[in-house]
C-alpha cells in the first residue's frame, strides 16, 4: 500500500512533504516540529490554534489588538509567529506577549502549554468551507517558483476525496477538530477558549469582548466596536496587503485573491455537489459518531 504522502502525491499535491508522528507533515516545518514538545514558553505566550484557512489571520489580528489595547494592526503578517515554520531563536525575537499561531495537533505541542502555562484560543470553522478556502490556496499560493507555480494540480473532486481520506498538506481536517474538541475534557486545568468563525461572521463585537475576558485584558465597550471594525473583511485585507510590513508575507500567483478571498460563510455551496457533501457527511460522522453539524 502506497504510503500517505504518496498518496498526497498522486492526488495532486506538489509540495515536499513527510509523515511525522503519523502526520503528514510539510518539510519546511519538520525540523521546528522535532523540536517542539521541549520549546520553553512564557508565561505570558498566548497560543492561537486552528486546521488551516479557519479564520486564523482574523483572530490572530483581534487578538494582536486587544493586547495593544487598542485598534491599531499589528506590524508584520502573522507567518512571522507561525510556531511549526520558525526556530526557536526566530521566535524568540518577538516581544512579549508573543501571539502564536499553530496547525500543530494537541499531541503535537509545547508540553509546557499542558502544564496550564499559557493561554490558548482554539478557532473552528464549517470544515466544508474551509475546504473551498485551502482549495483556493493551494492552487494560487506560489509555493515554488515561476515555473512550478501551484501546490496542487488535480481536480476539485480529487481534492475534496484527498481531504475525506486525509491525504492532505496538515493531515486529515477531521482528526484534526476531533482531537481539539477533547482539549477542554483532558486538559481542565488550561485556559482553553472555542471560537467559531461562523460566530464571528453573526456578532464579531460580542466575539471580541469575549477573548478580551478569557485574556483578562477588559477594554472600554468602545474599543470592543473598534476593533471589531478594523477587524472586518474588507479592512484586514486592505491594511494586510497595504499597511503592513509585507516581510512575513507568502507569494501567491498574479490576479489571485491571496489569504483575504471571499471571507464568508457557506460558501461551500457553491462548490460541493451533493454526492461530494454526502460523502464528506459520512466521513464526518464516522469520525465524529453524530451528524454533520452546520
Ligand atoms: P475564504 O477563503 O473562505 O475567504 P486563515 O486565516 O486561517 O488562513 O483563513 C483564511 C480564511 O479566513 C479565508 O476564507 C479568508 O477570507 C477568511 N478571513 C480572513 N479575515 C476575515 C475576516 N475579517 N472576516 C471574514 N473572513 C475572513
Amino acid at each position: 500500500m502506497a504510503n500517505r504522502v504518496e498518496e498526497a502525491k498522486g492526488c495532486g499535491f506538489d509540495i515536499p512533504l513527510v509523515m511525522y508522528e503519523e502526520r503528514i507533515t510539510q518539510e519546511l516545518s519538520l525540523p521546528h516540529v522535532v523540536t517542539m514538545k521541549s520549546r520553553r514558553l512564557r508565561k505570558d505566550d498566548i497560543f492561537i490554534t486552528s486546521y488551516p484557512k479557519s479564520g486564523t489571520h482574523w483572530v490572530w489580528e483581534i487578538v494582536n489588538m486587544i493586547v495593544a489595547g487598542k485598534a491599531e494592526y499589528a506590524k508584520h503578517w502573522q507567518n512571522q509567529a507561525f510556531l511549526e515554520f520558525r526556530s526557536e531563536a526566530e521566535l524568540d525575537e518577538i516581544p512579549s506577549p508573543r501571539i502564536f499561531f499553530t496547525h500543530l495537533l494537541p499531541r503535537q505541542m509545547p508540553k509546557e502549554v499542558w502544564e496550564g502555562k499559557c493561554h490558548v484560543i482554539h478557532i473552528d470553522r464549517n470544515p466544508k468551507d474551509a475546504i473551498v478556502s485551502f482549495y483556493a490556496q493551494h492552487t494560487n499560493q506560489n509555493y515554488h517558483n515561476k515555473s512550478k507555480p501551484a501546490a496542487f494540480t488535480g481536480t476539485w473532486d480529487q481534492y475534496v476525496h484527498a481531504h475525506v481520506k486525509g491525504t492532505v498538506p496538515f493531515d486529515s481536517i477531521l482528526e484534526h477538530v476531533l482531537a481539539w474538541s477533547k482539549v477542554p475534557e483532558l486538559h481542565p486545568a488550561v485556559p482553553y477558549c472555542q471560537v467559531h468563525y461562523e460566530d464571528l461572521k453573526r456578532d464579531d463585537v460580542a466575539q471580541v469582548r469575549r477573548l478580551a475576558e478569557f485574556l483578562v485584558r477588559p477594554l472600554e465597550d468602545k474599543v470592543y466596536v473598534e476593533i471589531a471594525k478594523a477587524c472586518r473583511f474588507e479592512k484586514l485585507k486592505h491594511a494586510s496587503e497595504n499597511i503592513k510590513d509585507q516581510t512575513f508575507h507568502n507569494k501567491w500567483n498574479k490576479g489571485s485573491t491571496g489569504y483575504f478571498r471571499k471571507g464568508e460563510s457557506g460558501d461551500w455551496k457553491n462548490w460541493f455537489t451533493v454526492a461530494q457533501s454526502e460523502t464528506f457527511d459520512r466521513a464526518y460522522e464516522g469520525t465524529f459518531q453524530r451528524k454533520f453539524p452546520y
